[in-house]
């Protein structure tokens, strides 16, 4: 496998440089570091806990049950980042979902913007499956491999949603991107607000080598560990959205975030060559006519 040196975080450069030059006011959500500011416990409190000054958060899941957490707020368009470190070791059948959603359930009508891990037996690689949501309909799913060991450290993964794409980072590498066709039959979750949530799931009739691989309980508990949520975004208030608009003030609504740069174009190229396995959008055998959105280029 190709090395490649350390790509430079455009994105943060740019809201740096946006932050440094204006806004008086902002309705923008500023970002909070105790888990309890930012989230609610979804299910099975007692599978969570925290490190003693609360910056770190792990989820467990054993034989019992596995354990989910979700953003008070609710969101539409911004920036949305944590750092991840996945289940070490044997973690076949494991899956660590980290997502936006419209609501907490599988209702009929939420869109919904995936990043999955899915685990595997000790020292085989993991996969990142991303997938989008409209209106209750999914089937977007793209497969990327890693180029580094996600379970050795943290690393950040991130979406950058507006209404013109959605990105999926790693490190600050675009590694999917999703555009809005901006006409009325389009494929394109931009309307309803979303929280975000992660968990941690056993998922062995599927996730691992199609579901041969089942999960070992004997390696249990299996966790993953979370820390430095940041949220720049317009959040939501009911009933009236409190920023829908495109403002001057909102980078990740800017025309920089229309697309991708120039430097991330690079890095989306090097991604588009080496680390794909999988994309719904070449796959003619299960779509003989391929969703609408699967011409729009993402280099525009
Ligand atoms: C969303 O899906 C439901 C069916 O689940 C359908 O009745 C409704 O018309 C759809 N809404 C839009 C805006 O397409
Ligand atoms: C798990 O490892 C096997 C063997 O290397 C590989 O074929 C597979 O793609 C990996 N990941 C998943 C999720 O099955």
């Amino acid at each position: 496998m190709e090395r490649r040196a350390p790509p430079m975080p455009v994105l943060l450069y740019i809201a740096a440089l946006m932050a440094a030059s204006c806004c008086s006011s902002s309705e923008a959500a500023a970002p909070k570091s105790s888990f309890e500011d930012n989230f609610d416990i979804m299910w099975s409190e007692n599978h969570f806990t925290a490190s003693e000054d609360k910056q770190i958060w792990y989820l467990s899941l054993d034989k019992d049950t596995g354990c989910g957490f979700q953003t008070k707020q609710k969101y539409r368009f911004g920036w949305f980042s944590m750092k991840i470190k996945l289940v070490g070791g044997d973690s076949a059948g494991v899956v660590t979902a980290y997502y936006m959603c419209t609501e907490n359930g599988a209702g009929p009508e939420r869109d919904e913007l995936d990043f999955e891990f899915l685990g595997n037996r000790s020292g085989q690689p993991y996969l990142i499956q991303t997938n989008v949501y409209k209106n209750g309909t999914g089937n977007r799913e793209m497969r990327h491999q890693l180029w580094f060991d996600p379970t050795e450290e943290y690393h950040t993964y991130s979406i950058l949603w507006n209404n013109h794409q959605i990105v999926f980072f790693v490190d600050k590498v675009p590694i999917r991107v999703f555009k809005n066709n901006g006409e009325a039959n389009n494929f394109f979750p931009n309307e309803k607000p979303m929280y975000l949530f992660s968990s941690i799931w056993n998922a062995d009739e599927w996730a691992t080598r199609g579901g041969i691989e089942k999960t070992d309980w004997k390696k249990s508990p299996f966790v993953s560990s979370y820390k430095d949520f940041s949220v720049d975004a317009c959040q939501w208030e009911d009933p009236f959205p409190a920023c829908v608009s495109t403002t001057t003030k909102n980078w990740w609504d800017q025309y920089d975030a229309w697309h991708l740069s120039d430097a991330q174009k690079k890095d989306f190229a090097w991604i588009q060559r080496n680390m794909v396995i999988y994309d719904y959008c070449k796959d003619s055998e299960r779509f003989p006519t391929l969703p609408v959105e699967c011409p729009l280029s993402p280099w525009e």
